[in-house]
């Protein structure tokens, strides 16, 4: 269990908060086995109805840590054994029964954006900007936002955000559908708990199978095993190792380098 994943429980809410803030709240595998499991032990506990995602400090998220994709794309073993199973969020975030609400202030990098695409309600602060430069890092996309991205944002915007790294702000994100409401930071989280309080009184039964009708389960997991056949390989690609490189040496990749 990660301390860099704080967990609170009270009115039918858990409360999950990315907090590893001196690192941008970038996620390591420890932390996405805590929120994974977290997620998935929601489904089972009577006394959740409803699951709010935060990060602490300036932040959401800024994604997966580099310094993990650096050790994989090193070929350092325990790196790539962890890799192993693919991604416990992600998993649990495509069979997920219990609602999920996100509460984003500041930058949403990478996962930090796709995991709001599995999110049923998204309140975001005035200062948020939603990034999934996938492909800048020389990666491709992940959690199914191949399709759960251009689905929601179509298909031009959706190749503008993973291709060309396009920032989109918490107005542009509401517009898009990505998010409900724009809110100013200070009653951000407040916003989030009460949206996430009204979910919990409402029949559990009925939001359950609401949600579930509303989600195409199968094809999400489906979809996600097929990004990561893809993902996995280019985690080990000579151009990946350069745009890891690159992030380590605080300067600007050089693909034109790569073999
Ligand atoms: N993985 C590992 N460490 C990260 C990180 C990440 N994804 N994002 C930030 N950090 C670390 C930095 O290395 C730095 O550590 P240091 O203080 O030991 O040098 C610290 O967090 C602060 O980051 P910094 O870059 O100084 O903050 P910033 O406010 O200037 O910029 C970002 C914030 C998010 C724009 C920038 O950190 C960034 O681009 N991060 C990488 C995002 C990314 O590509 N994620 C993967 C997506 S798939």
């Amino acid at each position: 269990m990660s301390d860099h994943i704080l967990i609170e429980k009270s009115g039918g809410v858990l409360t999950l908060t990315m907090n590893r803030p001196d690192k941008k709240n970038a996620l390591t595998r420890a932390m996405y086995q805590t929120l994974g499991d977290a997620i998935d032990q929601a489904a089972f506990d009577k006394d959740v109805r409803c699951v709010v995602i935060q990060g602490n400090g300036d932040m959401f998220t800024a994604g997966n840590d580099l310094a993990d994709f650096a050790a994989v794309n090193a070929g350092e073993s325990s790196a790539s054994e962890a890799r192993r199973g693919g991604n416990p969020l992600l998993a649990a975030l495509a069979r997920a029964k219990t609602p999920l609400i996100a509460a984003v202030n500041g930058r949403a990098v990478g996962v930090g954006t796709t995991m709001l695409l599995h999110c049923d309600l998204v309140y975001v602060a005035e200062n948020a900007l939603l990034t999934t430069p996938f492909v800048n890092l020389a990666l491709v996309p992940e959690a199914a936002s191949s399709i759960t991205l251009p689905s929601r944002i179509g298909h031009t915007r959706a190749f503008s955000m993973f291709v060309l790294g396009e920032a989109v702000d918490a107005k542009k994100a509401v517009e898009w559908g990505i998010a409900n409401e724009v809110v100013p930071l200070d009653q951000l989280r407040a916003k989030a708990r009460a949206a996430a309080e009204a979910v919990a009184a409402r029949p559990p039964a009925a939001v359950t199978i609401t949600k579930a009708l509303m989600r195409d389960e199968v094809g999400i997991a489906t979809r996600m095993d097929e990004e990561g056949v893809h993902f996995a390989a280019q985690l080990k690609s000579p151009e990946a190792k350069e745009a890891f490189a690159a992030f380590a040496e605080k300067r600007a990749p050089d693909f034109g380098k790569v073999a």
